[in-house]
């Protein structure tokens, strides 16, 4: 939400920072811009992918060996070139990118128009330039201070003036903002792709601290002024890992790789026959006993792996579960005792809602357990203990391997817990590590047989709306398909407890309804979905199923079947939406939708 690159050194800056922007561009793609001091500060901005304003304005060009650069999702102000990032003070020599929301803009732009200064955007970011332009008395970092201590809201900012050509400024509230350090120079980003090619030594610049970056040195300090120790981490990331590799796009190259992400996910994590996160987790055995109740709250893609961990969880290690949105978390005072556990699921570590409902958790004295795949990310931080999920970096938009890999961590946490509460004996942990074991070959298969879903896609992708059923633990894989499919081809989609159909959504069933049925196993509730199935197609509707190789049952039911090997019932979800996120890729691609980068998305939903 938002990227922010910004360098200092002997090279040309420019540059550096516009291939650091189109490495960040999932995180925001409305309109973007740069800032570079020679002279005197030169900005080159507008409307559109990085792609289409350079073509106009020629970012690259700009001379200087300092810059910042900032590609935008838009927030506070429509998308035009005004409001586009960089954005200046009155006197045009400050100049600042801006991640984040400043919530008391209105009371301070009034306060500043009062005393004279002028604004040239609609955005809540311009405030900062000016308020820093009114502290300045000759100082610029004592000037941030100043007006960092006035704003209220979230901030990752990069700040450059041309009366310090010297110096590039870095400040973060609650926003994620990185430094790296190279060789005779320095940068910031929003995210590690931006700069891993230069450098593999980052700094996570913490909350309400002010960074003075030059090129042979690193500063921090907190808004009072204190210096603080820049504590240098070194980033394990392979630079390849951010290129597509010969994928046409990186949702497409991130759902093959996944069955190297849950191997990763799971390494490490079994010794012998069982399942071994005491380190990560940091919970006693007598204190796991005593966890009355788990809520776990995310968003999105992370809160349906959350739904399949509640059935996992529940199932194997009879915890009490909620699952809840983060967002509405915070706000409905829920009830939580000394013995709560709250497991946080984010795959960027950065999601603003995911970690207000920590903080929310926190301060009513519950333990957290974050389940990330950034490590030293803002969740990963705030939390008492962190399970990563060892995906490797996402950059498509729409999440795939991230989820699948969440799923593989909540389901060691299942068997990790179930063992020590005293539910699931040493034969029975065994046989799950076995099915668990299998998981990665039987993903390679299906992704090695996509001619079925190629044709589906083709079939139908004209469609507009579509309906995507299950139920137990492939429920939430329906809401999966559907938010896969809605998320990157714009088609309406639904996602529903099968058997809920009957209670609503079956008025909408008629012969250009596509009704995408995960049925995967014979479990309790097959017969039943057989049943659904039968409804839907009494009145028309168009039956795809995912189903178990060799159902030959649910075969003749449907009019398309896509078969996955048969696993245990427990990590069906797992196969069951790779299917489901490759079905959503062709149909985007057919309807030539911009798979990585939909439209009004960006990765990292970092303001509330
Ligand atoms: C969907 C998707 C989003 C995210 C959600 C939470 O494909 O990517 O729904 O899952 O914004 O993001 P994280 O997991 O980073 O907290």
């Amino acid at each position: 939400m938002c990227g922010i690159v910004g360098y200092i050194g002997n090279k040309k800056a420019a540059p550096i920072v516009l291939d650091g922007l189109k490495k960040l561009e999932y995180r925001g793609y409305d309109s973007c811009g740069i800032a570079s001091c020679c002279t005197g500060i030169q900005i080159k901005k507008g409307v559109g992918k990085i792609e289409e304003v350079e073509k106009i304005h020629t970012l690259a060009d700009i001379e200087g060996n300092l810059a910042i650069g900032h590609t935008r999702w838009a927030t506070h102000g429509g998308v035009t070139d005004e409001n586009a990032h960089p954005h200046s003070d009155c006197s045009g020599k400050i100049c600042i990118v801006h991640n984040g929301i400043i919530e008391n803009y209105e009371s301070l732009k009034q306060d500043l128009t009062s005393k004279g200064h002028k604004f040239k955007s609609d955005t809540d970011t311009e405030i900062i330039a000016h308020l820093i332009e009114e502290y300045n008395k000759g100082d610029l970092k004592e000037a941030i201070f100043q007006a960092l201590k006035k704003v209220e809201g979230a901030y990752a900012l990069g700040i450059i003036s041309s009366d310090e050509p010297d110096k590039l400024f870095a400040a973060r509230k609650e926003s994620p903002l990185i430094i790296g350090v190279g060789e005779g120079e320095g940068f910031i980003a929003s995210d590690v792709p931006a700069i891993v090619n230069h450098t593999k030594k980052v700094m996570y610049l913490q909350n309400e601290r002010v960074a003075v970056i030059t090129k042979d040195d690193i500063e921090v300090f907190d808004l009072e002024g204190n210096k603080k120790k820049p504590i240098i981490r070194e980033i394990l990331w392979d630079a390849a890992l951010i290129e597509k590799q010969g994928y046409d796009h990186f949702m497409l190259k991130e759902i093959n790789e996944q069955p190297k992400a849950i191997e990763e996910t799971i390494n490490g994590r079994i010794k012998g026959d069982k399942v071994d996160l005491s380190e990560e987790i940091k919970l006693t055995d007598e204190e796991i006993k005593k966890i009355s109740n788990i809520v776990i709250v995310a968003c999105g893609t992370s809160w349906h792996a959350g739904l399949v961990g509640e059935f996992m969880l529940e199932e194997l290690a009879r915890v009490p579960v909620e699952v809840e949105y983060a967002s509405e978390f915070r706000y409905r005072n829920p009830v939580l005792g000394k013995n709560s556990l709250i497991i946080a699921i984010s795959q960027s570590g950065e999601t603003a809602d995911t970690l207000a409902a920590i903080k929310e958790a926190k301060a009513k004295g519950c333990r957290i357990i974050s389940i990330c795949n950034v490590m030293a990310s803002s969740i990963a931080r705030e939390s008492d203990s962190v399970v990563l999920t060892h995906a490797g970096p996402e950059i498509g938009v729409a999440s795939t391997k991230a989820f699948t890999s969440q799923l593989i961590v909540l389901y060691l946490i299942t068997l990790y817990f179930g063992k020590i509460r005293g539910i699931l004996d040493d034969f029975i942990v065994k046989c799950r590590i076995r099915d668990l074991r299998q998981l990665p070959l039987f993903m390679r298969a299906v992704l090695e047989d996509t001619e079925k879903i190629k044709d589906i896609a083709e079939t139908y992708y004209n469609t507009s709306n579509s309906l995507y059923l299950g139920r137990g633990i492939e429920y939430p894989i329906a809401l999966e398909g559907a938010l896969k499919l809605k998320e990157i081809s714009y088609i309406h989609a639904e996602g529903y407890p099968a058997a809920e159909m009957k209670h609503g959504p079956i008025a909408l069933i008629d012969k250009n309804m596509p009704v995408v049925v995960v049925a995967t196993q014979d479990n309790i509730t097959y017969n039943k979905v057989l049943s659904n199935i039968e409804e839907v197609k009494a009145r028309g509707g168009i039956i795809i199923t995912v189903a178990t190789k060799g159902d030959k049952v649910i075969a003749s039911k449907s009019d398309t079947v896509i078969y996955i090997p048969k696993t245990s019932y427990i990590l069906s979800p797992v196969l069951a939406v790779v299917p489901l996120q490759l079905l959503a890729y062709y149909i985007a691609l057919k309807r030539g939708c911009n798979v990585d980068k939909p439209r009004n998305l960006a990765k990292s939903v970092t303001v509330e």
